[in-house]
């Protein structure tokens, strides 16, 4: 299965003044495409290829397959992160069921945006922070580089990537500026409750 670049599902200046123009199509069109290259060259030779993206991620990781989790796992992650956003999202618009398991499981909806901030805040260097869904609950967590919750026994519903590249033209080193305008203003939660009820 060869990896392949998706169009982003909306404008490139459709997220701002939250997520600019330019940072798309950097984001998008040059760091998105690398993982896409590095990781087809790195899936040629390798017998995981014919499997699909998830058992990639799950089993690069546990063989420690350095190029594939971080390229393939990067590819996944980017994926879905073009999807976890939408214009005039975020906010506490969030459909019944998975507004219930956040207030059951992350201690409410204010809870759950400072936690969420907080572990992406707290992610050293590059990484990501998401919602997870771990053993029937939800939880928050944080990964280093391209790794993610299906590499740690959980499924990702949400996640934000905190590398440089996605907020250092719109916010400077301004990480939780960023986290928070992403909260508040991007998040597409009708695509977080169709991951959450998969
Ligand atoms: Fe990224």
């Amino acid at each position: 299965m060869a990896l392949e670049l998706p169009a982003l599902p909306y404008a490139y200046d459709a997220l701002g003044p939250f997520m600019s123009k330019e940072t798309l199509e950097f984001h998008h069109d040059k760091h998105h495409m690398a993982y896409v290259t590095n990781g087809n060259n790195f899936l040629k030779d390798s017998p995981l290829a014919s499997l699909s993206i998830d058992e990639i991620c799950k089993k690069a990781f546990a063989e420690k397959s350095a190029g594939l989790v971080n390229n393939v796992g990067q590819h996944y992650n980017h994926l879905h992160f073009w999807n976890w956003m939408k214009p005039h999202g975020g906010g506490k618009k969030i459909p019944a069921a998975l507004m219930n398991a956040i207030d059951a499981d992350l201690g409410g909806y204010d809870k759950m945006r400072t936690d969420f901030v907080q572990a992406g805040l707290t992610q050293f260097g590059s990484g990501w922070c998401w919602i997870a869904k771990k053993d029937g609950k939800l939880a928050i967590m944080k990964t280093p580089n391209g790794e993610n919750p299906l590499m740690h026994g959980a499924q990702p519903i949400l996640g934000c990537d905190v590398w440089e590249h996605s907020y250092y033209i719109d916010y400077r080193n301004a990480r939780q500026k960023y986290l928070e305008a992403f909260v508040d203003n991007l998040v597409n939660w009708d695509y977080v409750e169709q991951r959450f009820s998969a």
